[in-house]
């Protein structure tokens, strides 16, 4: 029998968590329809509508929703909140600094939803490893977050899932899953933390927790991929295509010592070595310096968006005795995102980067979806 669940997909982008939801599975539901998304980014707003017509979505602040604005009783909850304030990448103001206060008002919504009787039955927050230790006493936000779930009634836990298990860039995020008592019963879960997606950042924020979140945590459980077989040449564009930098080498001699002796080595070798590099501001000798740093273990680093568009991730091509560079497109940051090329990209490349920038890997969802949100409601669907 096919089931169809429900999601409202809150902060969407361009709506990557849902095409990490919907999709079939074998063991009945067959995938999970958004039936409600929101945005305030104009410019995010014509991408998601673009690629996904058929779903409701509102542009505007979180803060102006009203529960009337939601349709139905959903199974799902996803909020991608802004990471800002939490970002390593960034100024660590916390969540209830600016942008990422959003939070609060997705989590007025769920609260106002629970006193409607139609709360959704999982809710996850996908956030940036910072959250473990953001806010002013360490993990002061987590605390926040966790102990207001707690507080509705929620058995909750986390998984730090790093998308270079299923895809060519290291991107870590964390994963906070919050369920109705009835449908955690039915997830995969482990009585004590248990391999890569509980790590030992996770376990030691989780320690950190006031006492009632602990007494709701759980520590869910979910498949270990296998060996990813995919490596970043295998997702760019030809090179042929390709337009390169005609100051390349100026770039290139921005590497660091270490990052100089890497990328000699690979160009000594003559063969096709592919690294990628970010340019990054370094304080050497008490002067900041422009550093170029390149890693050529097969992956991209994570894409980021920093304001203004600066901070493009290069490409370096290293063949025949000779070192090329260019910037990394949109296409190229949509397939490190697990974006299907049908997918319809900004016209800019600047837009197109910032909207994957931002965004959730697609197969890092599927996984999540498949391995212990979807076995969860459909328990649940099953029993009712
Ligand atoms: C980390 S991104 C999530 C992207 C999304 N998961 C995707 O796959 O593309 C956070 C999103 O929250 C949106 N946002 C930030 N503050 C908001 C608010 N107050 N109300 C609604 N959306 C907001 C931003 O425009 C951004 O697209």
């Amino acid at each position: 029998m096919s089931i169809r669940l429900t999601a409202y997909e809150f902060f969407a982008g361009g709506g990557l968590a849902g095409l990490g939801l919907d999709v079939a599975n074998p063991g009945g539901v067959s995938g999970i329809d958004i039936v409600f998304a929101n945005d305030m980014d104009r410019a995010k707003a014509a991408a998601f509508t673009a690629n996904h017509p058929q779903i409701p979505f509102h542009l505007g602040d979180v803060w102006d929703l009203t529960t009337a604005d939601l349709p139905g009783a959903p199974d799902l909850a996803w909020a991608s909140s802004p990471c800002q304030d939490v970002s390593l990448a960034g100024g660590r103001g916390g969540l209830t600094a600016g942008r990422s206060g959003a939070f609060w008002g997705f989590w007025r919504l769920i609260e106002g939803l629970s006193r409607e009787g139609r709360a959704p039955g999982i809710i996850v927050l996908e956030n940036v490893i910072g959250l473990l230790t953001s806010g002013a006493a360490q993990g002061e936000d987590f605390a926040a977050v966790c102990t207001a779930m707690a507080a509705g009634g929620w058995r909750i836990g986390a998984l730090e899932m790093d998308a270079a298990y299923w895809l060519p860039q290291s991107r870590p995020r964390l994963f906070v899953v919050a369920m109705a008592e009835e449908i955690a019963a039915a997830a995969p879960q482990t009585r004590a933390p248990n391999g890569p997606f509980h790590s030992s950042r996770l376990i030691a924020a989780q320690a950190r927790l006031p006492q009632a979140a602990r007494d709701a945590w759980t520590w869910w459980s979910l498949p270990v991929p296998s060996r990813r077989n995919l490596d970043l040449d295998a997702l760019l564009e030809p090179d042929e295509t390709a337009v390169w930098l005609d100051d390349g080498e100026a770039i290139l001699a921005l590497a660091a010592p270490l990052h100089r002796a890497r990328l000699e080595a690979a160009i000594a070798s003559g063969r096709r070595t592919v690294g990628a590099a970010y340019r990054r501001v370094r304080r050497e000798n008490g002067r900041k310096v422009q550093r170029l740093e390149i890693r050529f273990d097969g992956l991209a680093g994570c894409l980021r968006t920093p304001a203004g568009g600066s901070s493009r991730q290069y490409v370096v091509v290293c063949d025949g005795g000779r070192a090329r560079v260019r910037r990394l497109t949109g296409r190229e940051a949509a397939r490190l995102m697990g974006v299907s090329d049908d997918y319809l990209l900004p016209p800019s490349q600047s837009a197109a980067l910032k909207l994957m920038g931002d965004a959730v890997a697609v197969p890092v969802v599927r996984a999540l979806a498949e391995g212990l949100l979807k076995p969860a409601l459909s328990a649940r669907r099953a029993a009712a």
